[in-house]
């Protein structure tokens, strides 16, 4: 993936443009990375300022040194386009780079992260400084990769935006009268006569339109990629070696990933779980998820590109990491497909919001601190797997769809639970359920999923809006065997966002042997169960009342009006099988429909044996990375002969685990 890497990654964002009048430590980072293992860092984030001081003067010499002597210490360097951050002279003299909030106030020039998107003079500026980056750097042998800007994010209302949205929706619409139409406009009397009452959606202008706050996120989406397109293809021009990455986000709602990563060669984000609050159990669930969506964006392995070596500066609870959880957390990533651990940041500045925030090196300036000990320990991990782990696929018999379209739609919708559907939350209790049993799977959207016939499983929890002929490839993957799992709230908008007419889940009451009728929702407290032969398990939130037409019905509602109608069914199709869970389950619930799902279908699981609660395993390539998190040792039953590539200890029958530890076995 990157053609001058032979190796994982191991280092971190570091800022040596903050120590420019400090040569010594430039000197003593690079003696440090060393001691710690390190051999990769990301410079020239947040530089603009040092590297075009006033407009058209650029300033290269600083960087110039600082990268020869990476080069020299054999430090890889990942160098960032500086888009994240504008000098203020450029603020000043050009406005039209300021964000304008949904409130239509320009913002003032300060933070980060708040340019407009649209701004001509900004993208041109941005491919100007690429281009002479790319000039001066993207042939020196330290310089492995692009960092393009810095996470990416928000939304911009100016009238370059608003003009911008217009013609986006001309290009799409291509009549007003069809964008009314589609718009379902006559309702409330929006109907548009002149594009230009057509403006974005905010407090200020109109949320009532679901159509036209989909369509927004889609436009601020593609906006966005159009931004990073011009980054790439600036510094791709000048040179196509070298490949390109954006820091991604966890849980991120502003743009469609699947669509942003086809403009990166490498996928890579930063990943900052909260350890040691409530559940680690379910935190550990959460970030699984989230970087197996990650691999899933490009289908190959990804970069951890920040994480904190310590703790944060700007959690409520800025909470250490107690002993193993680095290592754990670290090896957690790798295990899902990471080829890197990196870090925010390498050394803590001496001012700012970031003075505080976990660094490899403190402001004592030494080695010799537990977080030092902590991140060598991992260090010295990547190497010892580097053979049996770097670069190897993860290959899933699991799909979640998981679409970033429907998650908007969800989230305007008003039915239901108000704003509080909960759909990444749902998605994450279907996926823990395969999680806490060794079983790796991949996510796709409904616009990248052209082929589930590799998959045994497929699952699209609370697929509300089904675009893009989606109905048509499910039940063409039932038809020909494939297993689906559906839920309620699904099949209901098209991507319009308008209700499909007729009986519902549209297009797949004949996969499902059920249609729709009615969608409950409880009040906080107030609860149901699912009944089946096997048990009775807890139902909250949402229960949506079916009429099954030729599926079995698995389980029933417990209570309430439709005490004792279908809850959950199973109904087999063409060569292959669907389930509908029709209410929101507990965790328990899922866990007992896919433990028999697992075993009815033969999936793969890593490691054959019942694992005490809180330790999970996760298979890459050959290797099974056995994770204890909780703060309790554990005795696990092996399945096999099998040495802990860490320690290269042999390990069979039954073991111990310490609190918060990790083994990588190979049998
Ligand atoms: C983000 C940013 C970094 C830094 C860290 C702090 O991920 O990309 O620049 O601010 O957060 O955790
Ligand atoms: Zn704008």
């Amino acid at each position: 993936m990157i053609p001058r890497v032979t190796g994982f990654l191991h280092g971190g964002d570091y800022n040596p443009d903050q120590w420019l009048d400090r040569p010594d430590i430039l000197e003593k980072d690079i003696e440090l990375m060393h001691a710690a293992h390190v051999n990769c860092v990301s410079v020239g984030i947040f530089s603009w300022a040092l590297l075009e001081p006033e407009e058209g003067r650029y300033d290269f010499k600083w960087l110039d040194e600082v990268i020869d002597r990476l080069y020299k210490g054999g430090i890889y360097v990942i160098l960032a386009t500086p888009s994240g951050a504008r000098p203020a002279w450029m603020a000043q003299q050009h406005e039209e780079v300021l964000r304008v909030n949904g409130q239509h106030q320009r913002m003032h020039f300060g933070h980060r992260h708040n340019h407009c998107l649209t701004s001509p003079y900004y993208r041109e500026k941005v491919r100007q400084m690429n281009t002479a980056l790319a000039q001066r750097y993207a042939d020196h042998p330290a310089v492995i990769m692009w960092h393009l800007s810095n996470e990416y994010s928000g939304q911009c209302h100016c009238p370059l935006c608003q003009q911008a949205f217009r013609d986006w929706l001309k290009e799409k619409y291509g009549t007003l009268e069809n964008l009314n139409k589609k718009w379902w406009t006559t309702f409330w009397s929006h109907r548009y006569t002149d594009w230009a009452q057509v403006e974005a959606p905010s407090p200020m202008t109109d949320t009532s339109n679901l159509s036209m706050l989909v369509d927004w996120q889609r436009f601020t989406s593609w906006q966005c990629k159009t931004f990073i397109d011009n980054e790439r293809e600036s510094v791709q021009s000048v040179t196509p070696k070298l490949p390109c990455t954006a820091n991604l986000m966890e849980r991120f709602w502003d743009y469609d990933y699947f669509s942003l990563a086809e403009s990166m060669d490498i996928v890579s984000w930063d990943s900052y779980p909260e350890w040691h609050n409530a559940d680690n159990v379910a935190e550990a669930a959460d970030f699984a998820m989230n970087h197996d969506i990650m691999r899933s964006l490009k289908k190959q392995p990804f970069l951890l590109m920040e994480s904190t070596p310590s703790q944060v500066n700007w959690k409520p609870h800025n909470k250490l990491k107690r002993p193993g959880m680095h290592l754990l957390s670290s090896l957690q990533a790798v295990a899902h497909g990471s080829d890197s651990v990196q870090y925010f940041q390498w050394r803590k500045g001496r001012g700012g919001v970031e003075m505080f925030h976990g660094a490899v090196v403190g402001h004592d300036g030494t080695g010799d601190t537990r977080v030092f000990r902590d991140v060598t320990q991992v260090g010295m991990a990547l190497e010892k797997l580097q053979s049996a782990v770097w670069q190897k696929p993860i290959k899933p018999e699991v799909c979640i769809l998981f679409d970033w379209e429907n998650r908007w739609a969800i989230d305007f919708a008003q039915t239901g639970q108000m704003g509080n559907m909960r759909y990444f939350d749902t998605v994450n209790m279907h996926y823990r359920a395969l999680w806490e049993k060794g079983v790796s799977v991949d996510f796709c959207d409904m616009r990248a999923c052209t082929d589930l016939s590799g998959y045994k499983l497929v699952i699209a929890p609370m697929l509300f809006m089904l675009r893009n002929g989606m109905e048509d490839k499910l039940h063409a993957y039932v038809e020909n065997g494939g297993a689906l799992v559906m839920t309620y709230f699904s099949g209901v908008v098209d991507e319009y966002n308008l209700a499909y007419l007729g009986e519902t889940p549209h297009g797949l009451t004949d996969v499902l042997g059920i249609k729709t009728l009615e969608l409950d929702a409880l009040y906080p407290g107030q609860g149901n169960a699912l009944v089946t032969e096997n048990g009775r398990y807890e139902i909250g939130e949402l229960c949506e009342l079916i009429a099954p037409q030729g599926a079995k019905v698995l389980g029933t509602y417990e209570s309430d009006f439709y005490a004792g109608d279908a809850a959950f069914t199973h109904h087999a199709f063409g060569k292959g099988q669907s389930w509908y869970i029709a209410a929101k389950l507990s965790q328990e619930g899922l866990n007992a429909i896919y433990g028999d799902v697992i075993k009815q279908l033969n999936l793969a699981v890593a490691l054959q044996t019942k694992l005490p609660a809180g330790v999970v395993t996760t298979r890459r390539g050959e290797c099974i990375f056995v994770q204890n998190y909780t703060d309790q040792a554990q005795r696990v039953t092996l399945d096999g002969a099998y040495t802990n590539l860490l320690n290269d200890e042999a390990l069979q029958g039954t073991c111990t685990i310490a609190p918060f530890g990790v083994w990588v076995l190979k049998k």
